[in-house]
């Protein structure tokens, strides 16, 4: 069981890296765009979170406080995803600044409160 809980970890990581490497690829190439690699990234990262929220194996402590805040990082991480593909659907531009950097800003701040607090 704690073998298992320790693969989901790995995959709610594997989840955050898709996120911020699709994001960093997308800032190196200097295209400003949100991706349907990032979509996957927080999809997998809400699964996998959400199964660990889960007190599983007997007997383990969780920081619930710590969680919740991640949740909430990720759903607006998930609204700004929405917003910002929707635009580019409809313009075929690149997304104004401000929101492209909020989707790394937003995975760095979840990724550094998971592993600071
Ligand atoms: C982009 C968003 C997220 C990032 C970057 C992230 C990152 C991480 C990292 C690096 C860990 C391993 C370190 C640790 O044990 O604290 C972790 C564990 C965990 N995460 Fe996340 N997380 C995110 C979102 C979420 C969400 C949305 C949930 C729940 C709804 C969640 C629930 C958990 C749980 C329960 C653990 C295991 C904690 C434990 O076993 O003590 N995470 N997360």
């Amino acid at each position: 069981m704690e073998v298992l809980r320790s693969v989901v970890v790995l995959l709610h990581i594997v989840g955050f890296a898709v996120i911020f490497g699709a994001w960093a690829a997308e800032a190196a190439a200097r295209r400003f765009r949100t991706t349907r690699l990032m979509d996957y990234g927080v999809l997998v990262s809400l699964l996998t979170g959400l199964a660990l929220a889960a007190p599983w194996p007997a007997g383990i402590e969780l920081n619930y406080p710590k969680i919740g805040i991640k949740l909430v990082i990720l759903v607006v991480l998930g609204g700004v995803l929405g917003m910002s593909n929707a635009r580019q659907r409809k313009t075929g531009q690149d997304v104004a600044r401000p929101l492209f950097y909020s989707v790394g800003a937003l995975a760095f701040t979840a990724a550094a409160i998971a592993v600071l607090w």
